[in-house]
């Protein structure tokens, strides 16, 4: 008999028709986030599973079949699985770093070049009929040119970004729980120097236990009055409530929010206020990316079910990663 992948989702590309050359493969249509009952039946009998960021992976989840052998995580972040359940049930996840690192590290630089050049308050300008003429005072931004970008988090994304910002003239500085050699000029900070020195913050480290509301009311705090956060790594590494308190009192100037505490939920005063930007989750949003990711995820849960070793393990039955290999993969 064959074995059997459940996909969760709808996937773009090749690697579900692949799959199904081998597998019985189910392919359910992307919906808003399952809930754990759902899952539960969903899953019930697959040996493998393709599964989304949305998808909680939970111990009760990941116990209702015993012939689960592998999940795919579609996503870089496994923040939505239990991986001591899974550690313990013998489950291999396997996830996609690398090959949305570009498309993330793009949609962070997209967004500090909109918060500094006022892009969607020019694009509404024009669009409510008000560009009359050229004016030298309208909508002046600022230069990326000379700024400080602090990177929380200094993995794959955030050197990616660092590269990015480093080509606009920008200053890097970081902070993460390790220090090695990156290759391009970066000072190592303390967090709180991190945060009362930048022009920009930037978070992209995972979402652990660790990381929750790491930037919390006293960090908001700490930045400076001109000072603009950026968010496309997870919800709740900032705590949205401070956040939103923080700039409706203009303590700092702005925010580019692509990821939410309670997705899709957004704290409603976030909602309206004009100088934060936000997106729907777009981080690996180009087709490259998520064509690539699909693919990864295929590969790894076939390597998995044929009694290989997969390309991109979170963690195998024989051993978990430690936190700070995590961070450095993130
Ligand atoms: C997207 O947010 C991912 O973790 O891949
Ligand atoms: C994403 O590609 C990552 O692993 O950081």
């Amino acid at each position: 008999m064959k074995q059997s992948v459940v996909i969760t989702a709808a996937l773009p590309g090749e690697a579900t028709r692949i799959l199904s050359r081998k597998y019985e493969v189910t392919s359910h249509p992307t919906e808003p986030p399952r809930s754990e009952d759902e899952l539960i039946t969903i899953l019930a009998e697959a040996d493998g599973a393709i599964t989304l960021l949305t998808d909680p992976l939970s111990r009760r989840v990941l116990s209702s079949n015993p012939n689960l052998r592998v999940i795919g995580n579609y996503a870089v972040g496994v923040n939505n699985i239990d991986l001591e359940a899974a550690r313990e049930l013998g489950i291999v996840v396997t996830h996609t770093p690398g090959v949305l690192t570009d498309a993330t590290a793009d949609l962070t630089l997209a967004l500090l070049l909109a918060i500094n050049r006022r892009l969607l308050e020019g694009d509404r300008l024009v669009r409510n009929g008000e560009f009359r003429f050229w004016d030298p005072l309208m909508l002046l931004g600022a230069s990326l040119q000379g700024k400080r970008l602090g990177i929380v988090g200094m993995g794959r994304i955030g050197s990616a970004v660092a590269r990015r910002a480093l080509a606009f003239g920008m200053e890097v500085v970081y902070h993460s729980r390790s220090s090695r050699d990156l290759g391009f000029p970066a000072d190592r900070l303390e967090l709180d120097d991190l945060l009362r020195t930048s022009d920009f913050v930037s978070i992209h480290t995972p979402l652990t236990p660790e990381t929750h509301h790491l930037i919390d009311r006293q960090a908001l705090a700490l930045m400076k009055r001109d000072a603009c956060i950026v968010n496309t790594s997870r919800g709740p590494v900032i705590d949205e409530k401070a956040l939103a308190e923080t700039l409706e009192n203009g303590t700092i100037r702005g925010a580019a929010l692509d990821v939410y505490e309670e997705e899709p939920e957004v704290e409603v005063r976030l909602l309206g206020l004009d100088n934060v930007i936000l997106l729907p989750h777009l981080g690996s949003a180009t087709v490259e990316a998520r064509t690539e990711m699909a693919r990864t995820v295929a590969e790894d849960v076939t390597a998995v079910l044929e009694g290989g070793r997969p390309r991109f393990p979170v963690l195998s039955p024989d051993g978990s990663p430690e936190p700070g290999e995590l961070e450095e993969n993130q």
